[in-house]
C-alpha cells in the first residue's frame, strides 16, 4: 500500500520540485527593483511581470459571480469596451442554498472559462465572509452564516476555476462582516469564534481548495488591518495552514510599509499614487514600492523578505500566467447559460405555500397581475465591485411571459426606488390590475442600490424598502391569491407573510433570472433550495444585534462580537428566538419523509467516523430533490455550545412514490471545538445528539450516541 502511494505522489513531488527550481532560476536573475515592482500593482487591476524576460503581467478581475467588464488601466472608469459581455452567474448566496457540492464544482469550471477567456489570471472571488447580520451590504456575494456549509460549497467552485490554470483570490480575508466602517473598524472577536465560525470556510479554501490566492479585508482585527495582519496572514495562514499562494491587498486596504513588508502581504493593489512622484502613473510610490525598495538598500529589511513574495508570485504564475498548459477556456457558451440556469432553478428557496397555490398552471387561461418594479430591473448592475455587464439577462417579467403562454398578463410598477414617482399613483395603477386578476405575483425585495444589497454601505434597516410591506397588505385586501417572489440576498423582515399564500425567496439569479424563476412558478422545476441564513423576525432577534451598537456597528473605532460562537441559527436555537424562517428550510411541491434513521454505533472513539443512515421517501405528486441535514449538539457541554450545528448535508433526487438510501459520514473529529487556553481542538467525551431533518427547525430524529 504504502509502495503504491510513494508511486502515486513520486509524479506530484517531482513537479513540484521542478517547479521550485525554476523559480529560484528565475529569482536569482532579478534585480532588486524588478522583485518590488511585482510587489505592487501597475494598473487598477494588473501587477507586472519582467518584461525583459518574457514574463507576462498578472490580470485580475472581479468576482465572484461573473467576469467584470474592463476597467481604465489607471482609474475607475469603465473601459466601454464591446467585447466583454459574460454570462452573469448567480450570486453566491443562490450557489450556497443549492446545498449541492457538485452543481458548485461546475460553476467554478464555467466561470473559470469565462475568465480564461477573458485573459484573466487571478479571479477575484470567491467571497466567503459568514453572514452575521442581515444588514450587510454585501451578503448577497458570500456563502452564508453556517462555515460548514460555506466550507462544503466553497472548495468545488476553487477547484473548478483553477482547473482552468486561473486563480481564485478568495476574499475578504478575515472578519469584513459589515461595510459600514468596513476600512478602519477594529473587530474584536474570541478567539474560540474566529476558529469555529469565521476561519473554518477560509482554512477549507486553503487547505482542501488549495487557493492559490487569498484578498487581505479592509478592517481591522486586534488593532491591526488585515491586508497586513500578523495574527491572520503570517501566524494563521502561512504558518499554520501551510499556504503557499500570494496574498493580495483589497484595493487601498495597505496602510503601513513596515506591516506590509512583515505581516505577510505579498501584493498591494488599488493604493492611490503619488502623482507628484514620476513620470508615469506612479504606481512605484505605494507602500511595497519605493518605500520598501529604500528600506532594502538601506541594510534596514533583509532582503529575504522580498525573496519570500517574489517566489510567490512566481509560483502563482506558474500555475497561471506562464501555464503553458492551461486550456483557452470559452464565453457565453450553452453550457454556461444551462450551468447558470441549474444553479438558479435549484437555489431558490419555496418558504411558504399554503393551499399548494404554487406551482400555477401555465395551461390555463388565467389573469395574472405581475407587479412589482424588480420584475423588470436588471440585477447585474450595480451593487459595486461584482457589476457585470451579460450579454443577456432574462427579467423576471419576459420569464413569466414565455413560460405562461395562455394567460393574459397585466404588468404594473406598483412601488419604486426612484424618489420622482408618485407611490400613490403607483399604488392606484397596480390595485386596478389586481383586482381584475386571478393570480397576483408580487415580484419586489432589496436591489443593488447603495444602501441596499451593495458594497461600501451596509442596509439602514431591516424593512422591505419603497413602501412594500404597505403595498403588499393593501393588495392582499383585494386579492387573496398573492405570491411574493422576493429577490435579495439578505433576509427582510416579513411581517406581512400571514396575508399572502406563497413567498419564494429568489436571489440574484444573473442571466437566466426570468426562465429560472418561471420555470418553478410553472413547476417545470420542482423547488429545492434550502435557506443558507436564517430570517429573523425582527433585527433585535438576530445576535450580533441583540447586544446592541458596541456589538453593530460598534462606536466607530471597534466593534466587540458579543454574540460569540452563536451566529445564526446558533443564536435562534440555543436562546429559543423562534425566527420567520430557519437555516435550511426551504419547501418542495412533493412532501418527503426521512424515515429508518440509523447510526451505525452507539459509542464511537475520537479516532472514528460516525455513519448515519437514512432513507428518503417522495410522498407527494412531484419529482424532485431533497437535502438531508444532519446537525450535532453536544450533551452537557463543559463549555458554551449552540444547541446544535451543521455537520453533514446531502442532497438527492427521487421520483415520486420511490424511496432512496443515503449515508452520510461524519468523522468524529469534527465534533471538535477550539480551546482557547491551549489553542487547539478539543473533542469532548460524552453524549451528544445527533439530529437528523430536512432543515434546522424540522428534526425528524434525534439519536444519542456517546464518544468514549
Ligand atoms: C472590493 C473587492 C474587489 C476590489 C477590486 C474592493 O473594493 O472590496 O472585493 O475585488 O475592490 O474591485
Amino acid at each position: 500500500m504504502k509502495k503504491l502511494l510513494f508511486l502515486f505522489l513520486f509524479p506530484l513531488f517531482f513537479l513540484q520540485a521542478q517547479q521550485e527550481n525554476v523559480i529560484e532560476n528565475i529569482l536569482s536573475q532579478l534585480s532588486i527593483e524588478e522583485k518590488i515592482a511585482m510587489c505592487h500593482a501597475q494598473s487598477k487591476f494588473t501587477s507586472p511581470g519582467i518584461p525583459r524576460l518574457g514574463i507576462p503581467e498578472l490580470w485580475m478581475s472581479d468576482g465572484p459571480h461573473g467576469i467584470r467588464p474592463e476597467i481604465n488601466w489607471d482609474d475607475w472608469g469603465y473601459a466601454n469596451w464591446t467585447n466583454d459581455y459574460v454570462t452573469a452567474f448567480p450570486a453566491l448566496t443562490c450557489l450556497a442554498a443549492t446545498f449541492n457540492q457538485d452543481l458548485s464544482l461546475e460553476y467554478g469550471i464555467s466561470i473559470g472559462e469565462e475568465a480564461r477567456y477573458r485573459k484573466k489570471d487571478v479571479l477575484l472571488g470567491p467571497g466567503i465572509n459568514i453572514y452575521r447580520t442581515p444588514l450587510n451590504g454585501r451578503n448577497f456575494e458570500y456563502m452564508g452564516e453556517d462555515p460548514y456549509l460555506a466550507s462544503e460549497m466553497v472548495v468545488p467552485y476553487i477547484q473548478g476555476v483553477q482547473k482552468n490554470g486561473v486563480a481564485a483570490c478568495v476574499k475578504h480575508y478575515a472578519l469584513n462582516n459589515q461595510e459600514h466602517w468596513r476600512g478602519h473598524i477594529n473587530v474584536e472577536v474570541s478567539d474560540r469564534a474566529l476558529h469555529e465560525i469565521y476561519l473554518p470556510a477560509f482554512k477549507a479554501a486553503v487547505m482542501q481548495g488549495n487557493a492559490w490566492a487569498i484578498m487581505g479585508s479592509y478592517n481591522k482585527f486586534r488593532e491591526q488591518h488585515c491586508c497586513h495582519n500578523d495574527i491572520l496572514l503570517n501566524k494563521i495562514l502561512k504558518k499554520s495552514w501551510g499556504f503557499d499562494g500570494v496574498v493580495i491587498s483589497d484595493w487601498g486596504g495597505v496602510h503601513d510599509t513596515d506591516q506590509a513588508i512583515y505581516n505577510g502581504l505579498d501584493i498591494e493593489m488599488g493604493t492611490p499614487s503619488d502623482k507628484s512622484y514620476s513620470k508615469r502613473y506612479p504606481y512605484e510610490s505605494n507602500f511595497l514600492g519605493n518605500p520598501f525598495l529604500k528600506k532594502i538598500i538601506e541594510g534596514k529589511v533583509e532582503e529575504t523578505l522580498l525573496d519570500d513574495k517574489v517566489r510567490r508570485i512566481l509560483r502563482l504564475m506558474l500555475r497561471t500566467s506562464l501555464n503553458k498548459n492551461r486550456p483557452f477556456g470559452s464565453i457565453n457558451n450553452k453550457q454556461h447559460y444551462e450551468t447558470a440556469y441549474k444553479v438558479a432553478s435549484e437555489g431558490v428557496v419555496l418558504l411558504k405555500n399554503i393551499e399548494n397555490f404554487l406551482p400555477i398552471d401555465k395551461n390555463k387561461q388565467i389573469k395574472i397581475a405581475v407587479i412589482g418594479e424588480n420584475a423588470k430591473k436588471s440585477m447585474s448592475v450595480g451593487g459595486g465591485s461584482s457589476e457585470l455587464k451579460p450579454d443577456k439577462e432574462i427579467s423576471p417579467l419576459s420569464g413569466i411571459q414565455n413560460e405562461f403562454k395562455n394567460a393574459v398578463i397585466k404588468y404594473s410598477k406598483g412601488y419604486s426606488s426612484n424618489p420622482g414617482d408618485d407611490p400613490d399613483d403607483l399604488k392606484k395603477e397596480a390595485l386596478a390590475i389586481v383586482k381584475e386578476s386571478d393570480v397576483v405575483l408580487f415580484i419586489g425585495g432589496l436591489n443593488k442600490n447603495s444602501f441596499q444589497d451593495s458594497e461600501a454601505n451596509d442596509r439602514k434597516n431591516y424593512i422591505l424598502p419603497y413602501g412594500q410591506p404597505k403595498l403588499i397588505n393593501e393588495i392582499s385586501k383585494y386579492n387573496k391569491n398573492i405570491a411574493v417572489i422576493l429577490i435579495s440576498g439578505n433576509a427582510v423582515k416579513t411581517d406581512w407573510k400571514k396575508n399572502v399564500k406563497s413567498i419564494l425567496q429568489t436571489w440574484y439569479l444573473g442571466s437566466e433570472a426570468g426562465n429560472a424563476i418561471a420555470s418553478i412558478l410553472s413547476g417545470k422545476i420542482n423547488p429545492s433550495g434550502k435557506l443558507p441564513f436564517t430570517f429573523p423576525k425582527s433585527l433585535n432577534d438576530n445576535g450580533a444585534h441583540y447586544y446592541g451598537k458596541l456589538s453593530y456597528p460598534g462606536d466607530g473605532a471597534t466593534q466587540y462580537y458579543k454574540e460569540d460562537i452563536l451566529v445564526g441559527y446558533r443564536w435562534h436555537d440555543t436562546k429559543n428566538i423562534k425566527p420567520s424562517f430557519s437555516f435550511g428550510h426551504g419547501l418542495s411541491y412533493t412532501s418527503f419523509e426521512l424515515t429508518e434513521i440509523s447510526s451505525n454505533k452507539k459509542k464511537y472513539s475520537t479516532q472514528e467516523t460516525i455513519k448515519i443512515n437514512c432513507t428518503v421517501k417522495n410522498t407527494g405528486d412531484f419529482e424532485g430533490k431533497e437535502v438531508v441535514q444532519i446537525y450535532v449538539g453536544k450533551v452537557n457541554s463543559k463549555v458554551n455550545r449552540a444547541e446544535k450545528e451543521l455537520k453533514g448535508f446531502r442532497k438527492v433526487f427521487v421520483e415520486m412514490n420511490k424511496s432512496e438510501k443515503i449515508g452520510i459520514e461524519i468523522p468524529v473529529k469534527d465534533l471538535s471545538y477550539y480551546n482557547e487556553i491551549d489553542s487547539n481542538w478539543v473533542i469532548e467525551k460524552g453524549d451528544y445528539f445527533i439530529y437528523v431533518g430536512n432543515a434546522s427547525n424540522n428534526i425528524f430524529e434525534k439519536i444519542l450516541i456517546t464518544i468514549t
